[in-house]
C-alpha cells in the first residue's frame, strides 16, 4: 500500500475541518482547525494547531500528535493518531483526543478533562 500523507484538508465524523500544512524534515507541522462543535458554538473561530509526525521508515504508516490551542475558549485539545490507507485506497486518520477545560478551582479538576475518538478523511481525495 501507498504511504499515507498528513498534509492537506481533512474532515472528521463530527463535521470539523482541519488543514495540515507541509511536514518539515524534523516531522514538525502546523495547521488550522475549524471545529463543528463547542461548548459555546456561537463563538467558534478557526484555531491554530501545532504537531509532529514520527519519522517512520518507508513502508510504515505514520503516527502523529498535535495540539489545538482554541482561540475562542480557555480550552486546549491534544490529538494523537495514525494515518492509514484503507482497503479502497482512501486515506484516514484514526485519532484519540483529550480536551482540557479551564476550571476556576482545583476542587473542580476532576471534571476538567474529556476524552474521545475522531476519524478524519481527506476533503479533496488526491489522485495517485
Ligand atoms: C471548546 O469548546 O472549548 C473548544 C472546542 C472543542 C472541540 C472538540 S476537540 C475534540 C472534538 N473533536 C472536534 O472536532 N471537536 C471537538
Amino acid at each position: 500500500t501507498r504511504k499515507c500523507v498528513l498534509t492537506g484538508r481533512w474532515r472528521n465524523d463530527l463535521g470539523s475541518n482541519m488543514t495540515i500544512e507541509a511536514v518539515d524534515s524534523k516531522g514538525d507541522f502546523s495547521g488550522s482547525y475549524h471545529t463543528a462543535v463547542a461548548d459555546y458554538p456561537s463563538t467558534i473561530k478557526v484555531s491554530p494547531l501545532q504537531g509532529s509526525q514520527h519519522r517512520t521508515d518507508q513502508n510504515r504508516q505514520p503516527t502523529f500528535g498535535f495540539t489545538v490551542n482554541w482561540n475562542f475558549s480557555d480550552s486546549v485539545s491534544v490529538f494523537t493518531g495514525q494515518c492509514f490507507v484503507d482497503e479502497k485506497g482512501r486515506e484516514v486518520l484514526k485519532t484519540m483526543w483529550l480536551l482540557r477545560l479551564c476550571v476556576g478551582n482545583i476542587t473542580d479538576d476532576w471534571k476538567a478533562t474529556r476524552v474521545g475518538t475522531n476519524v478524519f478523511t481527506r476533503l479533496q481525495p488526491q489522485k495517485e
